[in-house]
């Protein structure tokens, strides 16, 4: 027991779960002491010399001595490489099938007696030790993996592995799913385990609720992305290089992937960040569309209690005429905090209630869903879920047993979602949420969590799981637990409800994830250091392929001062989820209860959000079309530009906007890092060029927002219709953007409409391509 442990024991301990969870952390234990024996005598490998080569399909196969690489340059440009024959089925990242093989990829022998496989965006060379390079078509090297090195038990079982990997001295690393340290993942270890932080976390949390294996790695030379699907525990140890280090010389930046077990398999994705990104979901599957009423303000708090309290919120949003479009209800409306149930004492006619808030007020109900099962008979889920095939639906000890653990509800039991029969089943559940008039769900524990009073917080890693029929444990299982319970809840709610698009997120999830909905932030500190976290996620997130996230608005735990929860509210304004949330024990979160000032300027993030909608319904079309996430670093559009590399203080909300959040105590001016370009701020007019650092005004009334020139956004007009708000372009420039139409919330193929803006004789002329040109919405020229 470490230090932290003892902490989170005492904590425990003394409160109502108190020596249940001593007993869950002991046969935790027990389970794993019993069925995974201890590693044994490991025998070292590396994959020796080259020894011949095979070409195959979009490249082929290297032998060395003791291994073999495969490698396959598909049709869409990624490149797949593996070691000791996997392949790339099956795999949970990609819904399959494989990628067809580019026909004109050819595996050939390089000048150095080692392999090649040229391609159109990649060149991937093969030393005779096995080092893989990836190199740019002019040749320049990207990434260098060194030969890899194996240790098999003796006695069997999955090796354990490490690849190192050199790259470009001015690389900086993104990604590694939601990490509360981003988004540029400085110089540590960050470990592959999804992890329920325990209640709240900081920047320096890690890992978190959603880790991935996925790298975006940025540099003069180019930016590539690389995954390592494997599904098992892992390590990746980063270290950034260093120019002209040692007597002149670049020290090279490092990338170090341990992995408990299980394949040596990547895929590689290289060209400018959109091209990436749009590479990367066209790999593991397009972003699942918000239905767009969930990209309207939404608030929470676990602890509404009753229908009254319902109410008396949305009353509050009403009276003060302050938009919400969803209100969530937490754990605390179900009854004794049982998956699929209602307390009928506290809410006796929630279909009635959620029927009249969405009639009266426009207001959608979404439901926490929890994956544990109160195990206990006469619980219809857990009676229902006992029966399903031949061994029930519950993750089982190696014993046979199902695993008990411990959750809200008590002793549970948790589904093996990795099992297509129960994941069946599970989406079925979900009528039962649908006739309570819940309209979206919101996945939570699902890493999943077991509360232990000391060790980890989760199932044994010997526990059993079906692993899609090839069976496996927990090893192997855990990070993908909340990404298969995604795939089961979007599957039934599609089932249920085929011509809605269903609303889903998730707390935790894996690479691939993106395909069945979104994610939050989890538990964030309420502090300064939360705030910034909480941008960092969904930044990071985004260049993982997950477009759709935002954070608890205002912490999770404690009170924010009401500065705080303002600056919180203004940068929530502009992320795709935009929801206030908070735990049972916090203060309040409802605009209103931190005094006048404070509401008024949080009526007006309100107000911009909503007329903002029509671009984030545009934004999140595009994100489904291309990949491209709502929220981007500002390097996106300019990689090269090492300043903006650095930036971590601010992002573009798609093309047109550069969003710079207040993330500091008693700012009312800040700097902030403009791309190349003219920008306008939004709030006064005021013209700056880029690149450069500008200093600009962040009253407390508003956080600064500038607007690209030429760019032309569709936003709510006073009307309510659609209206383009077109920034002039800047002499001797054009511009223009994309507009997408809310086409509702079925599965209508929205057209993607394209505008240009140009100057003549000194005015702003907007044209659509395509057709006669005619807009057909009004224009509201600004920045003349
Ligand atoms: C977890 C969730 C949080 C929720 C709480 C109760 O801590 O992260 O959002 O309110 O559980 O369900």
């Amino acid at each position: 027991m470490n230090g932290r442990d003892l902490v989170r024991s005492v904590k425990m301990v003394g409160s109502v779960r108190g020596m249940r969870t001593v007993r869950s952390a002991w046969r935790r234990q027990r389970a794993d002491a019993r069925a995974l024996s201890p590693r044994g005598p490991e025998r070292a490998r590396v994959p020796g010399l080259l020894a011949g080569a095979e070409p195959g399909p979009g490249g082929g196969v290297v032998r060395f001595a003791r291994s073999e690489l495969c490698i396959r340059v598909s049709a869409g440009g990624a490149v797949f490489w593996a070691w000791d024959g996997a392949e790339p089925l099956p795999s949970y990242a990609l819904p399959g099938p494989a990628p067809e093989p580019d026909p004109r990829a050819l595996l050939e022998p390089d000048k150095d007696g080692g392999w090649q496989v040229v391609s159109e965006r990649l060149t991937v060379v093969v030393s005779r030790h096995g080092a893989v390079e990836l190199r740019t078509p002019g040749g320049v090297v990207l990434r260098r993996e060194l030969p890899p090195r194996w240790w098999e038990p003796v006695a069997g079982g999955s090796a354990r592995w490490v690849q190192r990997s050199e790259l470009p001295a001015d690389a900086r690393f993104f990604g590694l799913g939601g990490r509360g340290a981003g988004p540029r993942l400085r110089d540590g270890s960050y470990a592959l385990w999804n992890t329920d932080p325990g209640g709240r976390f900081g920047p320096g949390d890690d890992p978190l609720y959603l880790t991935m294996p996925v790298q975006v790695v940025v540099s003069d030379v180019g930016t590539h992305l690389v995954f390592h699907d494997n599904t098992w525990a892992g390590r990746v140890t980063l270290s950034e290089g260093q120019e002209g280090a040692g007597s002149g010389h670049d020290r090279p930046g490092m990338c170090e992937v341990r992995m408990d077990g299980g394949p040596l398999r990547c895929w590689a994705l290289a060209g400018t960040p959109a091209r990436v990104l749009q590479g990367w979901t066209a790999l593991t599957g397009a972003p699942a569309l918000p239905p767009s009423w969930a990209l309207g303000p939404q608030h929470a708090r676990w602890g509404f209690g009753s229908e009254r309290e319902v109410r008396r919120v949305v009353a509050g949003y009403r009276e003060r005429r302050l938009p919400l479009s969803v209100l969530h209800l937490d754990i605390d409306h179900y009854d004794g905090h049982r998956v699929f149930t209602v307390d009928r004492e506290r809410f006796p006619g929630l279909a009635g209630l959620a029927k009249e808030l969405r009639e009266e007020d426009g207001v959608r109900l979404v439901s926490i869903v929890d994956p544990a099962v109160r195990a206990e008979p006469g619980n219809a889920v857990f009676d229902a879920g006992s029966a399903v095939g031949s061994a029930g639906a519950f993750v089982r000890d190696a014993r046979g047993r199902a695993v008990r653990g411990e959750v809200w509800p008590g002793e549970c039991v948790y589904p093996d979602f990795t099992d297509p029969q129960v994941r069946e089943w599970w989406g079925g559940l979900y009528e039962e949420r649908l006739a309570q008039g819940f309209s979206g769900v919101w996945h939570d524990m699902n890493e999943p969590v077991s509360f232990t009073a000391f060790g980890e917080s989760t199932l044994p890693r010997s526990a059993r799981h079906c692993l899609e029929g090839l069976g496996g444990d927990h090893r192997e299982a855990h990070n993908v637990y909340g990404l298969a319970m995604a795939r089961a809840g979007y599957e039934g709610l599609r089932r249920l409800r085929p011509d809605e698009r269903p609303f889903l997120f998730s707390r935790s999830g894996w690479a691939g994830m993106q395909r069945y909905g979104g994610t939050w932030s989890g538990d964030v500190e309420s502090g300064w250091p939360g705030l910034r976290a909480s941008l960092a996620l969904v930044l990071g997130l985004g260049l993982c392929g997950v477009p759709y996230s935002g954070p608890d608005v205002g912490g999770f735990d404690g009170s924010p001062s009401p500065e705080l929860y303002l600056r919180w509210f203004q940068l929530g304004a502009f992320l795709p989820l935009f929801r206030t949330h908070s735990a049972m024990d916090a203060g309040r979160r409802e605009p209103w209860e931190f005094g006048p000032e404070v509401l008024q300027h949080a009526r007006a993030a309100l107000e911009e959000r909503e007329r903002l909608r029509p671009y984030f319904v545009t934004l999140a079309q595009l994100a489904r079309l291309t990949g491209a996430p709502y929220v981007r670093p500002l390097w996106w559009g300019a990689p090269g530009d090492r300043a903006l590399r650095d930036c971590e203080d601010a992002f573009l909300l798609g093309d047109a906007l550069l969003v710079a959040p207040v993330l500091q105590r008693g700012t009312d001016r800040r700097a902030v890092r403009l791309p190349r370009g003219r920008w306008y701020d939004t709030a006064t007019g005021e013209v700056h060029e880029g690149p450069g650092q500008v200093l600009v005004d962040a009253p407390l009334s508003r956080v600064p927002v500038l607007a690209r020139a030429g760019a032309v956004i569709p936003v709510r007009g006073a009307d309510g219709g659609l209206e383009l708000e077109v920034w002039a372009p800047a002499p001797g420039r054009t511009g223009g953007g994309l507009v997408v139409r809310d086409a509702g919330d079925g599965w209508e193929e929205a057209e993607v409409e394209r505008y240009t803006s140009r100057l003549s004789g000194g005015q702003v002329v907007v044209e659509r391509d395509g057709g006669d040109g005619e807009v057909t919405c009004p224009v509201r020229v600004r920045g003349v």
